[in-house]
């Protein structure tokens, strides 16, 4: 059990938020990464959709014979956790931990969550917080946005276009006086120099990055950690072109992964698993 790879999915680029992070903690695992970058943004989508399209992702992975699966995604986490109750092996959404790392690091009991409109409309993460700690103030903001621009490499904290849309979504937080800020979807992380501009002195949360920690010690505990001796490998595959996403996948990871990068037809493993 111990070499098979750790499966992490998401709509784009937003789960390699969770995969920097599993890098660093967890130099020796292997890594199966699978983004839907033909059909990005989920976030704006109906919940059968959203469900539909996770657990064909899911599946996807599965077929690279991974031990864990990661939805590095909080709007298939937020929209449709029940599809880790179809798989074979651990899974993990990103709403529980990121929740736990917020409450653990607010003082004024004010927390913000930012997501896709899709996973603001669930209330996943209030509730999350809520049931942590019931006394705790939640303000929601969807900020539709932020995926398209981080998509298409708008994510430089100088970037006019950038700081705009950010300063739009972010004002009302900003008058509520929150200490703390979850990142609620996986790609915000990317432009939190951005976020942390238009809210100086606020804690950022980054949702991927919890996930990725709380998905270590998962498999620590059910001693499935991969041995010490080998040194991991990463493979990524994608829906749509490889360019794009191995240009801003590699600035964002900061190595070349430009022969990591793979194309799949997502469409083809939604009919051989009839999942259409
Ligand atoms: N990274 C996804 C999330 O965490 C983005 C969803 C989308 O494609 O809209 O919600």
């Amino acid at each position: 059990m111990t070499k098979q790879a750790i499966g992490v999915f998401d709509s784009g680029l937003g789960g390699l938020t969770a995969v920097r992070e599993l890098l660093s903690v967890l130099p020796n695992e292997n890594i199966v990464y699978f983004g839907d970058t033909g059909r990005v943004p989920y976030g704006n989508r109906s919940r059968e959709t959203i469900k539909k399209y996770s657990m064909q992702d899911a599946t996807f992975l599965l077929t690279k014979n991974v031990k864990l699966i990661i939805a590095a995604c909080g709007t298939a986490s937020s929209v449709a956790p029940e599809i880790g109750d179809n798989l074979s092996v651990p899974f993990t959404g990103v709403v529980a931990p990121t929740a736990a790392a917020a409450v653990r690091a607010t003082k004024n009991g004010k927390i913000g969550v930012i997501g896709t409109t899709a996973t603001i409309k669930t209330g996943s993460y209030k509730r999350e917080i809520k049931k942590i700690n019931p006394n705790i103030d939640v303000y929601e903001q969807d900020c539709p946005l932020f995926v398209p621009l981080v998509e298409n490499g708008f994510i430089s904290a100088d970037d006019q276009v950038v700081t705009l849309v950010v300063e739009r979504y972010l004002s009302s937080l900003r008058e509520a006086d929150i200490d703390t800020l979850i990142l609620g979807c996986t790609h915000y992380p990317i432009i939190a120099e951005a976020i942390s501009k238009a809210l100086p002195n606020v804690r950022l949360i980054d949702s991927g990055r919890e996930t990725a920690i709380y998905a270590a010690s998962l498999l620590k505990e059910s001693n499935s950690l991969s041995e010490d001796n080998l040194k991991g490998k990463c493979e990524f595959y994608v829906s749509d072109t490889t360019e794009g996403f191995s240009t801003l996948a590699g600035i964002f990871l900061g190595r070349d992964i430009s022969g990591q990068v793979s194309h799949i037809d997502i469409e083809d493993v939604a009919k051989k698993f009839k999942l259409g």
